[in-house]
């Protein structure tokens, strides 16, 4: 558990599930020392203010600003150098939503699954992702019809795949996942009132997540933990969609669009060697988080 000053505690509440077992979720990602070999990522189109939204954001969304942030998110992996090579993927302004390129594909060693996104406008997106996992010499999995994944909803952490059974990931889709990755164990979770699994948590340092205050966020949480090996420390925010951290090897890069006081901060920096905010608030309007911008191949 973090040494936590008592400020703290007035912004996040805390709480440690205790468990027999490890929470294998937490720790594999904050402690991947090595770095990634690559990252995909997809420019911002035109149309990207027509994205699909659950709730109309109350300001619309600002292109031109997604088009810096998106920039400045890029600049982050390469020019950070925290992946080795950036593929950029061109925009399509038949899809609004092609930025949030995770939904369209799971990587893991030298396996791809294409998915077949849970939202029918997005189906096409996943062509050219296809395209260029093959030529960088993939072994490409597909998933059938009626079956449907977003990578949104897989989080995958210690050598163990949870995968969100949500409103865009059914139970065809999960299987099609367990195929393309066998034999690596797949433990589906239930996702209520959110659009994907890694919306409202993901993994914060070792043995711990930062999740979304909510009822269901913490029923999500405690699935985890009962699938999970030990006990795991959560901290929770207040914060609609800034639970969604981006781990790249041992950095951490937080949304900065949402308040992060000091102790927040120091929480961050106790958790990883390197720190990094990314300002991504048009995307927040569009459902996305950090991970949504890219796919990261270790
Ligand atoms: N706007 C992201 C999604 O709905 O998939």
């Amino acid at each position: 558990m973090f040494a936590l000053p008592d400020a703290w505690r007035q912004v996040f509440s805390i709480i440690s599930l205790p468990a027999a077992h490890s929470c294998p979720a937490a720790g594999a990602v904050p402690t991947n020392s090595s770095k990634p070999r690559l990252a995909l990522v997809r420019g911002v189109p035109h149309t990207f203010s027509s994205c699909i939204t659950m709730e109309k954001s109350e300001a619309a969304i600002d292109v031109e600003l997604a088009r810096k942030q998106h920039s400045d998110y890029v600049n982050i992996l390469r020019g950070s150098l925290l992946v080795d090579h950036v593929v950029e993927l061109s925009p399509m302004d038949e899809f609004p939503d092609c930025p949030f390129i995770e939904d369209t594909a799971v990587v893991i060693g030298s396996k791809a699954l294409i998915t077949r996104p849970g939202a029918s406008l997005r189906r096409g997106e996943v062509e050219a992702v296809e395209a260029e996992l093959r030529n960088l010499g993939f072994e490409i999995h597909n998933v059938e019809p009626p079956g449907t994944i977003d990578g949104g909803d897989v989080l995958y952490v210690q050598n163990t795949l949870f995968v969100g059974k949500s409103m865009r990931t059914n139970s065809r889709g999960i299987e099609a996942l367990a195929r393309a990755f066998s034999p690596i164990p797949v433990v589906p979770i239930d996702v209520a009132e959110t659009l994907h699994l890694k919306s409202v948590l993901s993994p914060l340092g070792r043995n711990s997540f930062l999740a979304e205050e909510t009822f269901h966020a913490k029923q999500m949480l405690e699935l985890i933990r009962k699938a999970s090996m030990d006990s795991c420390d959560c901290v929770f925010t207040p914060h609609q969609g800034a639970a969604n951290l981006l781990w790249v090897g041992n950095t951490l890069v937080y949304p900065s669009a949402y308040p992060c006081g000091s102790d927040l901060a120091e929480l961050y920096a106790n958790s990883a060697e390197r720190v990094i905010p990314a300002n991504i608030s048009e995307f927040h309007k569009g459902d996305g988080g950090l991970t949504c911008l890219s796919i990261v191949i270790d």
